[in-house]
């Protein structure tokens, strides 16, 4: 026995000693600083860069701009951001795309890379396949030409692919379908042509789809299979003719600038999500459909230059949040809906121009006569709005030839009052147009944070096993897991929102928490957050599997987070120990292993993650049991969680006073945590429910007594009956010394974590040893109370 436990002492320490050797920040390789500094050359010094020297320490933050900078983990880069100055010219003729990839291969961690205005010219090097754990990749502003290469098609783990403001060409790829993860893409601005490739219906992952300002041509694939697309932005091609199939789930849609023809859907009023819907400059024909101006999400419509028709009234409805409304030159006729009345809400940009409305009160706003849009309705309305493009051009022209000779004179007249006043709200519009959704896009972001896994140690790792994958979630998805939010679903309420319980599509059932966000909350600040969260998975807490960021589209600031955990089902741990709560006591060695999962628990909290959660405020009914009766620790001192938190703080800027309160919490929270886990332990021993100061006080004095006395009945008279019926003394005792020390006083008196495990496994070392001997040596167990019977 003595033997085994020097063994079990012995390896422990090592154990542990090892474990605070696990360094927090690390060097970077010579090699990698070395790539580092041959890039700044390549680049032929930019001023983003005038930070680096060979003396940097690149993974210590010392490179760190908003512009450039550089993360690691362990010894290698993971990341990399170099974002240069607005129209930075190409650079010399001497510059070699294809060395500045190969440096670029040396730091083969990369995970996201970002290389923006630097002047960089020439093909994309096919290299960049051996980059293979690219995630997210944002070129943009650069001056690549050539097509873009089928190596991207090797980058299995790619989730975000920005190509914009470049000059590559030939097809929108057909070989994206083999980036399972690609959740957002982006060629915006570039002079690719063609069809857009069939296959970009089945990328399932994708949220984001920019193909805007390029010169493809020819009807969308469908796209109804894309079921989490969120943003659409076809602007300023010659896609067309027919409207674009679409899940009705999404979010942005932009077709402005193209060729498309003909009616709009009409499912179009179903699109609940619908909040961003520019179909401008267009061909669009047929009846302008009043519904679009009261999609229950809707907050920017243009229709400007197209030929809708149609007679508005002054008591059509509108939704409340439309902030942006632009009806101009097209055929519309009747008044203007009272609801787009500058005067009644005087946020809202409403443009109208153009159109054949009557009796505005503007006389500057250039109605055309009734007459022009009578006509020129007869003329596109004689096709049926659901008909294809190219039958519809052949009729109207028959049509406009049959009335022609009799309207000819009044037309000319208003055709070119309709191209004057196009012209002047041209630019206007323009500069309405709320800021473009980029942070919406960079939410694909927060998932690199998983992967990245920068400080994860040793203990982190091995604890998570058999924790499915974090990710991030769609509102889809949630709404779906609950139900749409049912009351009947809500489990709890409180000032940081609500909590539900779900059920995935997988099966697996989830708690999810929804947390207001106060306005204005950069999406920074929630990234890190966000990055703590993740990197919560332990066995013994009540993991995070995930989140959902929910977005304001005007300004991308957060407006809510979810928050997805597992469920734990078996209730929490006090029920299973004091008496006859849950019908099921826990036997001693469940006891003790329950602990040690606790301390397990607190062991990652403190140091399996980097800053480490203390102060947690742990109590016993937040310690639940897993199916196996595992336990897991249900609630941490996650600023994001709690009421009183370094966030709020953050956010609101500090009085020194709550600075000091706050440092000092942080300073001993370690020690907070012991004692609190002491009084669990206490709990555990003794199987009746502790709830005040007081009740501790007494407990503890009946321990010290009870430990120092010879006999083990004394001990055991205090222990819960039920579950020392079958406990060795050793391991009671050495659960009650521990316990004893957890509750010192004085904090600096506490044993640390891992002393705390030690002495919890020796317990149940202990006591599996004694279980062994007490059946092995007379085929029945020895009644633990032999040695000396209970005084009561
Ligand atoms: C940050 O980047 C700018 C260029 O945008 C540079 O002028 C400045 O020196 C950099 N600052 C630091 C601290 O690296
Ligand atoms: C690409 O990076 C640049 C520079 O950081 C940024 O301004 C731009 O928004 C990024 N593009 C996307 C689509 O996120
Ligand atoms: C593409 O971007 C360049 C520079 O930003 C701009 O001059 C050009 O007009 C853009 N092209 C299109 C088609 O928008
Ligand atoms: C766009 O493509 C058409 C052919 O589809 C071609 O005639 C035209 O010149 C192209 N425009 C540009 C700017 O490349
Ligand atoms: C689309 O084209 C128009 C006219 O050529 C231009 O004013 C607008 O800036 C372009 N939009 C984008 C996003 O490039
Ligand atoms: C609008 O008013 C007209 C009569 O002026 C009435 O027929 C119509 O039902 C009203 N529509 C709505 C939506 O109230
Ligand atoms: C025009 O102004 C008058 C009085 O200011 C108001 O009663 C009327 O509703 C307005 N008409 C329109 C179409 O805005
Ligand atoms: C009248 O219309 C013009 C152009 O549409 C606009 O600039 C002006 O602000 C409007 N005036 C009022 C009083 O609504």
């Amino acid at each position: 026995m003595a033997a085994l436990s020097y063994h079990l002492y012995y390896q422990l320490t090592f154990l542990s000693t090892f474990l605070f050797l696990i360094p927090h920040t690390t060097q970077l390789q010579s090699s990698q600083s070395w790539s580092l500094l041959r890039i700044q050359h390549l680049l032929n010094y930019p001023s983003v860069l005038s930070q680096w020297h060979d003396y940097t320490d690149f993974c210590y933050g010392a490179a760190e701009n908003a512009s450039a900078s550089v993360v690691c983990y362990q010894d290698s880069v993971t990341q990399l951001h170099i974002i240069g100055n607005e129209g930075t010219p190409p650079l010399p003729k001497t510059f070699s795309m294809e060395s500045f990839f190969t440096t670029l291969t040396r730091l083969p961690d990369l995970k996201v890379l970002t290389l923006t205005s630097l002047g960089l010219w020439g093909p994309l090097p096919t290299k960049i396949s051996r980059l293979s754990n690219l995630e997210i990749v944002n070129i943009s502003s650069n001056y690549f030409f050539g097509a873009i290469p089928h190596e991207i098609s090797r980058l299995s783990n790619l989730q975000t692919l920005i190509l914009d403001y470049n000059m590559f060409s030939g097809q929108v790829p057909d070989w994206l379908t083999k980036l399972p993860l690609l959740a957002v893409l982006s060629l915006r601005n570039n002079t690719l042509d063609g069809n857009i490739p069939d296959s970009i219906g089945s990328l399932s992952s994708l949220r984001s789809l920019t193909l805007s300002s390029n010169n493809l041509s020819g009807d969308v694939p469908d796209l109804t299979g894309l079921k989490n697309l969120q943003i659409l932005d076809l602007e300023n091609n010659s896609l067309g003719p027919n409207f674009p199939k679409l899940e009705r789930r999404i979010i942005t849609v932009v077709l402005k600038g193209n060729k498309f023809t003909g009616g709009l859907p009409s499912d179009l009023g179903s699109f609940y999500l619908l909040e961003h819907l520019d179909l401008s400059s267009n061909r669009f024909v047929g009846p302008f459909s009043p519904l679009l101006l009261s999609l229950p999400s809707i907050k920017y419509l243009s229709i400007r230059g197209n030929r809708f028709t149609g007679t508005l009234v002054r008591n059509m409805s509108c939704n409340e949040e439309l902030g942006f409304v632009d009806l101009s030159e097209n055929l519309l006729s009747g008044n203007l809906p009272a609801c787009l009345d500058l005067s009644s809400q005087h946020s809202k940009a409403v443009l109208y121009s153009g159109n054949c409305l009557g009796s505005t009160n503007n006389s500057s706003d250039k109605q055309n006569p009734l007459v022009f849009c009578q006509n020129q309705a007869l003329a596109v309305g004689i096709v049926p709005p659901q008909k294809e493009g190219n039958t519809e051009k052949k009729k109207a022209s028959v049509a406009v030839a049959i009335i022609g000779g009799v309207v000819l004179g009044v037309l000319l007249g208003a055709i070119l009052v309709f191209f004057a006043v196009r012209k002047k709200n041209d630019r206007k519009a323009s500069n309405k147009a709320p800021r473009r959704l980029v942070e919406h896009v960079s939410s694909a972001y927060p998932s690199k944070l998983l992967t990245d896994a920068r400080y994860i140690s040793q203990t982190a790792k091995l604890g998570a096993l058999g924790i499915p994958q974090y990710k991030s979630f769609s509102l889809v998805d949630l709404e779906a897991a609950t139900n749409n939010f049912e009351k009947s679903n809500l489990i709890g309420e409180g000032s940081y929102g609500q909590m539900y319980r779900g059920r995935l599509s997988n099966g697996t059932s989830v708690i999810i928490r929804c947390i207001k966000v106060k306005k204005g909350q950069s999406t920074q600040n929630f990234n890190r957050h966000i990055e703590t969260i993740s990197k919560l998975r332990h066995r013994h807490l009540v993991s995070a599997l995930g989140h959902s960021i929910e977005y304001n589209l005007e300004d991308s600031t957060v407006s809510q987070l979810f928050l997805i955990f597992e469920y734990v089902p078996n209730g929490n741990l006090r029920n299973k120990i004091s008496h006859g709560v849950d019908g099921q006591n826990l036997s001693w060695t469940q006891r003790i292993s329950a602990a040690i999962g606790v301390a397990k628990g607190i062991q990652f909290l403190h140091g399996g993650i980097i800053p480490g959660l203390f102060a947690n405020n742990l109590k016993i009914t937040n310690v639940l049991l897993d199916q196996n009766l595992g336990a897991k620790i249900c609630s941490y001192n996650l600023a994001l969680l709690s009421e009183n938190t370094k966030l709020e703080i953050e956010a609101e800027g500090l009085s020194l006073g709550l600075l000091k309160e706050f440092s000092e919490r942080e300073m001993h929270g370690g020690e907070i945590d012991i004692y609190d886990f002491g009084v669990i332990l206490l709990e555990i021993v003794s199987g009746k429910p502790i709830t005040s100061h007081h009740e501790v006080l007494i407990m503890k004095s009946l321990l010290q007594s009870a430990i120092a006395s010879d006999c083990a009945a004394s001990r055991k008279a205090i222990a819960d009956p039920d579950a020392c019926k079958t406990c060795s003394d050793e391991s009671l005792r050495t659960v009650m010394e521990i316990c004893l020390r957890c509750l010192s006083k004085d904090p600096p008196q506490r044993p640390s974590i891992e002393d705390v495990l030690w002495n919890l496994q020796f317990a149940a070392q202990v006591q599996e040893g004694w279980h062994a001997d007490s059946f092995s040596s007379e085929g029945s167990p020895v009644s633990p109370s032999q040695p000396c019977r209970p005084t009561n």
